[in-house]
């Protein structure tokens, strides 16, 4: 494996599209950062008026939306912050990111047209206001899609056979559930538009001038890709909308390169016009991509807006919870996936509420609470959840009798409230037990052999403590929390190489020798502890899940 394969005076672009922020972070041949740019949503384009970088919509149950517009105005901006630092864009030989998964947009009729002729002299945002069908794209906290999900499931066979087709049995924010709405409740709006995009293969196709194709791996959050096959589903197809085939085009491998540079890039920013646009992909296989998983039985725990846990597997089983994807980095092999909403934005609200604003006062209380918490457990949903699929609320119980060495006798009572440091703890406790229950129940190895932990809130070693705990297991951290736009940085390497070679190389040929010292090197933050501890988590871990079953029994939308 030769590792020289790269360009030595090159460099490789990779931007993050998330749900509050545009990142980019460009990687020189020996994958270091030499340079990263962010334009904030909320506070950047003020004038878009989002919070969080959505709008909620209170009037319809669940709906949540961005303009689809201040994407791509974001774009203009964060590459005019890169110029004005003096940054060289002739230097780049690839660019490709990652777009928040699920998330889709509607290109009107006559669409293409505008985006082969962008005019360099003006801003896109200036010239796209025309080009979309539907002006506000729903994303992936979306859950107002319950009666399409149901819909689709049972034109399709059922949950478990939607899930063994397309990897996931129907969920709110899935792509394809959102399309169903869209075509129900506008079908003007549905029939005037000639392409569907993902946030992903949307943010591609303005860099290469024309629709760019959605990736295989991003593609498996549609609920419309066969996982096997990756090929469009009929059957889903079917289900969802008429003449959907067309609109969603064409499906691609990840390490596909999707075009060259548009000449708009060329012209306004001094891109080398052979810069090659390696296929987008969603923000979790780039993640899996940037933090250089490869054995079945690490785990990662990514901790942002959504917290999401996710593995390699060869040969994963799709089951009610949980996805399936393709490896972004692989021809074969599978990412397996579980998906929380309530992650970052829950966590500042608690710290709100209860901590004084303060992360430090935050991590005081976690470190002053015992482990187990005396038995007190909370759940809490300030957004609709998606697993498991419980409705905006808190609920607080009190075990009585609970000691940690058996459940007998062990009975809960639901109370209004905890005292501050305690209800810090019950939520921490609470999202990590979630993870080892789901993990467990969809057949990620038990413990796993090492946790890597990522996003912002892995710089919190208050929390990897009860992560390390929880699960029982060491805990790794990397160098930067931005794996995302640090794997689709890597991703444009990857393709780049691919495109060079004339066919599919193992991403490793690239950072053979070069990890330790590399943007991407990791390191041990927390060491497994008292194992004794470890299964005493196991029982509250136990009873959690009784409780939470029967919240779903009473409150879930399944
Ligand atoms: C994954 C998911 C979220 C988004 C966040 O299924 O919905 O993690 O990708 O950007």
């Amino acid at each position: 494996m030769e590792n020289s394969s790269l360009p030595q005076d090159s460099v490789f672009l990779g931007f993050d599209s998330s749900t509050q922020s545009l990142k980019a972070t460009v990687l020189d041949s020996n994958l270091n950062i030499v340079k990263s740019e962010l334009v904030h949503f909320d506070s950047d384009l003020p004038h878009y008026k989002t919070k969080d970088g959505v709008y909620r919509d209170p009037s319809d149950n669940g709906r949540i939306v961005s303009p689809t517009l201040m994407w791509v105005e974001a774009l203009d901006l964060v590459l005019q912050r890169l110029l004005k630092s003096g940054f060289d864009f002739g230097k780049i030989a690839a660019v490709s990111g990652s777009g928040q998964q699920h998330g889709s947009v509607y290109w009107k009729k006559g669409s293409s047209a505008i985006l082969s002729s962008l005019d360099s002299g003006k801003p896109l945002v200036d010239q796209l206001g025309n080009a979309f069908s539907i002006k506000e794209s729903p994303i992936w906290m979306d859950s107002s899609t319950t009666k399409q999900c149901r819909e689709i499931e049972k034109a399709v066979g059922g949950p478990l056979e939607l899930s063994e087709l397309t990897g996931s049995r129907a969920y709110e924010r899935f792509t394809g559930p959102q399309i169903r709405k869209i075509y129900q409740s506008q079908p003007e709006a549905y029939n005037d538009t000639e392409r569907i995009s993902l946030v992903s293969s949307f943010m591609a196709s303005l860099f290469i001038g024309a629709y760019a194709c959605i990736d295989h791996t991003d593609g498996s959050g549609m609920n419309l890709m066969d996982i096997k096959q990756k090929v469009w589903s009929e059957i889903a197809l079917e289900a969802t909308a008429p003449g959907l085939k067309e609109k969603v085009g064409k499906l691609a491998p990840a390490y596909d390169v999707a075009g060259h540079i548009a000449s708009y890039f060329v012209d306004r920013y001094k891109f080398n016009k052979k810069c090659l646009v390696v296929q987008w992909s969603g923000d979790n296989p780039n993640s899996l991509a940037g933090l250089t998983l490869s054995i079945p039985g690490d785990l990662a725990i990514s901790l942002g807006t959504s917290d999401t846990v996710f593995g390699i597997a060869t040969d994963p089983q799709p089951r009610l919870e949980g996805h399936v994807l393709p490896n972004p980095v692989d021809t074969e092999g599978y990412m397996v996936m579980l998906c929380y909403k309530n992650g970052s934005l829950t966590r500042e609200d608690i710290r709100n509420h209860c901590a004084e604003k303060s992360w430090e006062i935050f991590n005081k209380f976690l470190e002053q609470t015992p482990p187990l918490n005396d038995g007190k457990i909370g759940f809490y949903y300030k957004d609709h959840e998606i697993l498991p699929p419980l409705p905006v609320g808190l609920h607080r119980y009190e075990l009585q009798n609970f000691k940690g060495d058996s459940l007998e006798g062990v009975n809960e009572q639901e109370v209004q409230e905890f005292d501050p440091a305690s209800e810090v703890r019950a939520l921490i406790e609470g999202q990590f037990l979630s993870m080892r229950a789901h993990a467990e129940r969809f057949g990620m190895p038990s413990p796993p052999k090492r946790i890597i932990a990522t996003g912002g809130a892995s710089a919190n070693h208050s929390i990897l403590n009860s992560v390390a705990s929880i699960f029982g297991c060491d805990v790794y951290t990397v160098q930067r929390p931005d794996s995302a736009s640090l794997g689709a940085a890597l991703r444009a390497a990857h393709g780049w190489l691919c495109n060079k070679k004339g066919s599919f190389v193992p991403i490793a040929c690239l950072y053979k020798d070069k990890l330790e010292k590399s943007a991407f090197s990791c390191k041990l933050s927390v060491s497994a502890g008292n194992q004794e501890l470890t299964s005493k988590y196991a029982l509250l871990m136990k009873k959690r899940m009784e409780i939470e079953n029967h919240l779903v029994q009473k409150l879930g939308r399944w």
